[in-house]
């Protein structure tokens, strides 16, 4: 499509939301960006950033920073499963607010049990009111695995002691949208690892709606913002990989853009933490870095306001973001290569990449993997 054509498209979606009636009168984008100690200017810093995360042409920037002063316009209602919360945390409690985390206070937040003041009956109450009054109309974003099936061990939540499994499907019912937020809830996580007693599985398992997969252990506060900020845009399923991931944001390698990749393109790799090559930033991949197999933009947006990620602090990528990573990406700090075709659940395991073309690619840079260890064996025996 035409970028103009695009551009008229989605500025007639953002005027028909600007036109529903606010949620919380109260409340104004700007307002909060300024309370926060944040300029206009910063705001449209952000916005810009984002619409080229998005993969979109930089005269978008007014559209994105419009979607996001309409995003109150939507509920949301966020479900907790079998998780460590860690993917909310990561979005809200930052020591320093970022504008990410913003939006999540500017949305109107219908139901979210780890920060609304309700509990008990009254939560639960809480929940079955909005469903019912935005029916069809709110964004449901669920965190964590599902405990579904035959099992001794399951997860109940509130007063009535309703299977998890049963709120996310009736969450899931008259949703406009679904995502599942982080690995455990994209995939099933690490309660879905072997044994898996509870028999976790991914959101996508238990409900017949389409889901939306935003992985990572915990996702960056962007990818989990640029979701709702891509739905609000567009109205519509961003394009997908085969594990549902949105392409935007899980289209590349951390290998693709590590800043250790002329590193490992020389074939100097660390041989063990602490030695001379990892305070020279040298390669992770031999103290067992996934980044070649892993799909995301970690490297890119960051994490804790973008001041780092794994491998910038000197931990090679843990394939966070791929399926059942706990079980095929190990050992963790051991690298993968050897091992390519020996996976948990055999076959190409978590090398099956996102799409075929990443299926050819993988296997070349599995080669290239064994041609750089070799050489980086012959050149520097004590690195
Ligand atoms: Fe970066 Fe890991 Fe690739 Fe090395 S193997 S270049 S540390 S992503
Ligand atoms: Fe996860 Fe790897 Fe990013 S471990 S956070 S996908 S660098």
């Amino acid at each position: 499509m035409e970028n103009s054509t695009l551009f008229k498209q989605l500025s007639s979606r953002l005027d028909k939301l600007a036109n529903l009636p606010k949620l919380d009168d109260e409340k104004s984008i700007s307002k909060l960006i300024e309370e926060k100690g944040f300029s206009r200017r910063d705001f449209m810093g952000w916005a810009g950033a984002m619409t080229s995360m998005l993969m979109l042409p930089a005269s978008f920037t007014p559209l994105v920073a419009k979607a996001a002063e309409v995003a109150d316009r939507l509920p949301l209602v966020w479900l907790h499963m079998a998780e460590c919360t860690g993917c909310s945390e990561s979005l809200l409690r930052s020591a320093t607010p970022t504008i990410d985390s913003l939006i999540f206070d500017y949305i109107s937040l219908e139901y979210h049990e780890t920060i609304m003041a309700a509990s008990g009956w009254q939560a639960e109450h809480n929940l079955e009111h909005a469903m019912e009054k935005y029916k069809g109309k709110y964004i449901l974003m669920v965190e964590g695995g599902i405990p579904h099936g035959e099992s001794d061990f399951y997860l109940t939540v509130g007063a009535h002691g309703k299977t998890g499994e049963k709120h996310a499907i009736e969450a899931s019912e008259n949703a406009a949208a679904i995502f599942a937020i982080g690995t455990c809830s994209s995939f099933g996580g690490v309660q879905a690892a072997a044994p898996n007693p509870t028999n976790a599985t991914a959101l996508s398992n238990v409900t017949n709606k389409p889901v939306i997969n935003v992985p990572g252990c915990p996702p960056s506060e962007s990818n989990i913002v640029g979701t709702l900020l891509h739905f609000i845009l567009y109205g519509t399923l961003p394009a997908l990989d085969v594990y549902n991931r949105p392409k935007w944001a899980y289209g590349l390698r951390i290998h693709d853009n590590c800043e250790r990749r002329g590193r490992f393109d020389a074939g100097e790799f660390v041989q063990q933490f602490g030695d001379a090559g990892a305070k020279d930033a040298y390669c992770l991949y031999k103290v067992g870095c996934k980044g070649p197999y892993t799909f995301n933009n970690c490297a890119r947006q960051k994490f804790n306001q973008g001041t780092s990620w794994p491998v910038q602090s000197g931990h090679g990528c843990m394939g966070c973001s791929e399926p059942d990573f706990w079980d095929k990406m190990g050992i963790v700090h051991e690298p993968l290569g050897n091992r390519l075709y020996h996976t948990a659940f055999g076959g190409l395991g978590s090398d099956a990449t996102a799409d075929k073309i990443g299926v050819g690619l993988i296997t070349v840079t599995a080669v290239g993997i064994a041609a750089h260890a070799a050489i980086s064996a012959i050149k520097n025996p004590k690195v």
